[in-house]
């Protein structure tokens, strides 16, 4: 069977990362060896790495700046296998670039500096459509009219759209959006986009109900980190438990990589969707075993190897 076909409309930034051992207060300086790394990341990216990485073919609509953070996220990606026909590099403005800060539990804080991305154009990411992809990914961390273009123009050519809305909004016309295959959030977002925080069964149910009436999606899967993920689709309702790997090392980039596994296993099992979220749960257990953003994704093998050992 041959690879699907991705398009993925989204940001690149490069992580800076530091390991902390705790959050400095106002005015005071801490000194923490605890480790720093540049690695790829951005939420376009991570997602874009994560589905070529488990087996998809992408092209990745994307704006980079004209510096060395841009040139080696190019060459990162297309080292991997992306095509990176569809990018765009801007001459005025740097790369984006993410401050992530890793605390010892796995969880981290991230601020972004957009950069390049404020300025992906959708004439940029229009010609990204000859690639005729079998399924466009978007996310939100580029300008949302450019998001919202993307995914008017998929829908106009028939081809299925999965939406990962991070970072949300409450700014975003998501009323807009024409008909979409997959809308998944996290919590933080699904309370940003509805005022509901999904924690409990009954709280899920009604957000999950309140996103359905802001967006026409056939189904919306709220990511809820260690819970694992809650399932709408206007009918019937389900929660799948996260998949628990042998330790947490980091989490980001698990949410990126949660919606890319499910897009992927969607596509290729024709539109299962409560297989496809088993998938994305496994793959982002094995996600938050490793140190990284996208450089955490495992292979589709891995992920159906953890699946098969918990049966
Ligand atoms: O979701 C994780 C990502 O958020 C990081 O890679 C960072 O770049 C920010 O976009």
């Amino acid at each position: 069977m041959a690879n699907k076909k991705i398009l993925v409309v989204g940001s690149s930034n490069m992580d800076f990362s530091m390991n902390i051992s705790r959050i400095p207060s106002l005015g005071e300086t801490v000194i923490d060896d605890g480790g720093v790394a540049y690695t790829p990341g951005g939420k376009g990216a991570n997602a874009t790495i994560a589905l070529t990485k488990l087996g998809a073919d992408c092209a990745f609509a994307t704006k980079l700046g004209a510096d060395l953070h841009g040139q080696k996220l190019y060459k990162y990606y297309s080292d991997i296998g992306i095509d990176t026909k569809y990018i765009k590099v801007d001459h005025d403005h740097p790369t984006g670039l993410a401050v992530v800060m890793r605390e010892g539990d796995g969880g981290n804080r991230i601020v972004v500096y957009p950069g390049a991305n404020s300025y992906l154009t959708t004439d940029g990411v229009l010609a990204a459509f000859d690639c005729e992809p079998d399924a466009v990914y978007i996310g939100f961390e580029i300008p949302f009219s450019v998001a919202l273009a993307a995914a008017k123009i998929a829908y106009a050519k028939n081809i299925p759209v999965f939406v990962d809305p991070a970072p949300a909004s409450k700014d975003y016309d998501l009323e807009s959006l024409p008909p979409v295959e997959v809308f998944s959030p996290n919590e933080t977002e699904t309370f940003e986009y509805t005022g509901i925080m999904p924690s409990t069964m009954d709280a899920s149910l009604r957000a999950a109900f309140a996103l359905s009436k802001r967006v026409k999606a056939k189904y919306i899967v709220i990511k809820q980190g260690a819970r694992g993920a809650y399932l709408y689709d206007g009918k019937r309702y389900n929660t799948y438990p996260a998949i628990r790997g042998e330790k947490v090392v980091d989490t980001t980039a698990a949410g990126d990589t949660f919606t890319a596994a499910l897009t992927l296993e969607y596509l290729r099992n024709s539109g299962d969707i409560e297989e496809a979220i088993r998938f994305a749960n496994a793959a982002a257990a094995i996600a938050i075993s490793r140190v990284g953003a996208s450089t955490s994704v495992p292979t589709s093998e891995e992920v159906y190897q953890l699946l098969s050992s918990q049966k």
